[in-house]
């Protein structure tokens, strides 16, 4: 039996403390030793220590006559009426029986020690008996081999031994029982965590032998629903009331987060209770009276689950499944051309997962019809809709330029589709992005009637729009439009005593035939190009008399401003040939030479080489200072006078016509006097700087 505390504490309170309380230890020894011990000696100890104490006794010396059986004389060690040993003899002696250093263990809290002598004694004087030690030594109530007498073991669960004494305790989910020592499964308190698990009512299928009050937790986790299985074997106490039975004074509760507590009770089962939650508290409570046999339950868990999540227009989504549950996953892709859409804005990918709620986390995207942009511009052109809608998915635009002043580089048709990169594509491999080039030579009004600068007409407007007007520090002077942002003119035009003009100085006129409208709009020069050969500080050597000037900004072509072609490759100046030579140069009026205001024309032949060489050998006789003639020098003219270019016209265009269109072949230059008999206007032969033209260009 455990010695209980409490116990004595009460049993002292009303009786006083007996005097011999067990001691913890002492000591015991024979009559007079360590003097011999008398004979016809019959001395009995009773030694004891507290309940749940063994005694340990140690010899600490003994020395008792030696005898077969220790017959004469001994000390004889006993607990209750079991011999724990009989001793005799000395340490250093063969005969006898002697304890040794080896202490003694009672097995409970009693010892009794006898010692016995005879009459006699040969050898009386030398023996002095014995002297021990005995103390207190916890006993491991624990470890002792169970009881013989079927009582079971001390504890049925688990054994504390305790100083003196010994507890015992139960595992998780039971409970002491009144005895100390046996368990029972506890009524509730433990919370079941697992997927699955069996519960029951307190000693199910019997009633409990008193009032319980048990609560169970069922706690999974989220996304899960736990549901309950009652076994058929159900029976809680139920009282008829006039309202019908009743869970009045024995129930069990179901109660889950978001439903309305259930008392179940009756002799029927509730079978299969789906409780939609993942935590479910049980609560059975019965009294002292009435009878209820109790309850058991199997409990299992599913995946919450969410509604089918439905399609998406232009989109797919993955995996289809016949059922989603808690964690699972849907994935939202778009058809080709198609972008996600959530919440109007774009997104990258889409996924949702199905929650522990049983909703998805997001609703489902939308699949919005990609879009290209406005595709991009084109300078002097546009485009145009095929087929599709506001630059979405697969519309198709075509690019055309403004016509007849642009037309498109490769001059093949080019149609850009709308890819599902949202990039705009071409049929074509070749072209990357389409381009407007100028079309040249190409005056949307012809000069009708071949009329007669000198001898010459006003040009009607539109049918020379790449005549310019320079002026340059106030000294007037032709050119011609070659491309957007390039103009053409002789060298002497823009070389002032050996030095080329600075570009401020110079002032660009275009777009019309009269100088009055022109002068309040001039195009202003981004630089000067001067050919590197021109050397003419004198005015005796017009050899290379060409020049480029850089306009600052381009030029929008339309029927009053268009480029005059360069010469092709191959160009010729075939003698006879007419040419078309304009600008704003000095006029004769009724005899009378003036600065017109007017643009004028003349229609020149070609003069062959070597005529013009003679016309310029026999002035050279009559006068000084008249310049040579070079192979980059042509003549235009006729013989007889009367129509030629004059002062003020020079950098201005002769223009031969193949296959429709004009193109530059010259470049007023110089003369003896103007319209002279037998002297010819002097043009500078462009073929011949088709390479330091390209050259130029291309460089600045
Ligand atoms: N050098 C003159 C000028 O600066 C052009 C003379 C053209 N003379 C002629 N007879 N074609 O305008």
């Amino acid at each position: 039996m455990p010695y209980i505390k409490f116990l004595c504490v009460s049993v002292c309170e009303s009786w006083p403390l007996p005097d011999t309380e067990p001691l913890m230890h002492g000591v015991v020894q024979s009559p007079q030793y360590p003097q011999p011990y008398p004979p016809n000696l019959q001395e009995q100890w009773d030694l004891s220590v507290p309940e749940g104490y063994q005694i340990r006794l140690t010899f600490t010396h003994l020395d008792i006559e030696a005898s077969a059986g220790c017959y004469y004389d001994a000390l004889t060690v006993l607990y209750d009426t079991n011999i724990l040993g009989k001793f005799c003899g000395h340490e250093n002696l063969a005969d006898g029986h002697h304890p040794g250093n080896q202490p003694i263990l009672s097995p409970g809290n009693r010892l009794t020690l006898m010692f016995q002598s005879d009459d006699n004694n040969p050898e009386r004087h030398q023996n002095v008996g014995f002297s021990a030690q005995y103390q207190a030594i916890d006993m491991d109530e624990c470890s002792a081999p169970e009881p013989e007498d079927g009582s079971g073991p001390l504890c049925s669960q688990i054994c504390f031994n305790t100083l003196g004494s010994y507890l015992c305790s139960c595992h998780h989910g039971y409970e002491l029982r009144a005895d100390q020592r046996s368990c029972v499964l506890s009524c509730g308190g433990g919370i079941f965590d697992e997927t699955e698990g069996h519960l029951f009512s307190p000693g199910y299928p019997n009633p409990p032998h008193h009032a319980v009050s048990c609560q169970y937790i069922i706690s999974v986790e989220s996304g899960f629903t736990v549901v309950l299985n009652f076994t058929d074997n159900f029976h809680i106490e139920s009282m008829d009331t006039e309202q019908g039975p009743n869970c009045l004074h024995h129930w069990l509760q179901v109660t889950t987060s978001d439903r309305e507590p259930m008392k179940l009770c009756g002799g029927k089962s509730p079978g299969l209770i789906v409780t939609n939650s993942n935590t479910v508290r049980l609560d059975y409570h019965t009294d002292n009276e009435g009878l209820s046999k109790g309850w058991s339950l199997d409990y299992s868990t599913y995946r919450v689950k969410c509604p089918l999540p439905g399609n998406v227009a232009k989109g797919r989504v993955t995996p289809i499944l016949t059922e989603y549950f808690y964690r699972d996953y849907i994935y939202v892709r778009c058809d080709q051309g198609y972008k996600l859409m959530m919440g109007g804005q774009e997104v990258e990918g889409f996924s949702t997962m199905c929650q522990s709620s049983g909703q998805w986390h997001l609703p489902l995207p939308e699949c919005h019809i990609i879009d290209c942009g406005e595709p991009e511009p084109l300078l002097n052109g546009g485009l145009t809709f095929l087929s599709g809608f506001q630059y979405q998915y697969r519309s198709v635009v075509q690019y055309h330029c403004n016509e007849p002043f642009y037309s498109l580089l490769g001059g093949i048709t080019v149609v850009f589709t709308c890819e599902a990169d949202r990039k705009w594509r071409s049929n074509s491999d070749i072209v990357v992005s389409p381009t407007c080039i100028p079309v040249c030579g190409q005056p949307t009004k012809l000069i009708s009637a071949y009329q007669r600068i000198i001898g010459g007409s006003h040009a009607p407007e539109d049918t020379i729009p790449w005549q310019v007007l320079l002026n340059i520090d106030g000294g007037r002077g032709g050119g011609m439009v070659i491309g957007d942002r390039w103009i053409m003119t002789a060298a002497h035009n823009v070389m002032n005593k050996g030095n080329q003009v600075s570009e401020e100085t110079v002032r660009i006129y275009m777009g019309l035939t009269d100088v009055k409208t022109q002068l309040d709009s001039p195009v202003y020069a981004a630089s000067v190009h001067v050919h590197p050969e021109y050397n003419n500080p004198i005015n005796v050597d017009y050899n290379h008399d060409i020049a480029l000037i850089k306009l600052q900004d381009p030029i929008t072509f339309n029927s009053s401003i268009m480029p005059i072609c360069l010469p092709a490759e191959g160009a010729t100046y075939i003698t006879g040939v007419m040419g078309l030579v304009s600008g704003f140069g000095v006029t004769e009026t009724g005899g009378r030479r003036i600065l017109t205001n007017k643009m004028n024309y003349v229609q020149l032949p070609v003069v062959e080489q070597e005529t013009c060489s003679k016309s310029i050998t026999s002035l050279k006789k009559t006068r000084d200072n008249v310049p040579s003639l070079s192979n980059n020098m042509f003549c235009a003219g006729v013989p007889e006078g009367g129509q030629d270019s004059c002062q003020g016209d020079s950098g201005g265009p002769y223009a031969l016509r193949d296959n429709g269109r004009f193109w530059a072949a010259g470049i007023v230059s110089w003369g003896v006097d103007c319209g002279k008999q037998g002297t010819y206007g002097v043009y500078t032969r462009v073929t011949n700087y088709m390479d330091w033209i390209n050259k130029t260009m291309q460089e600045n």
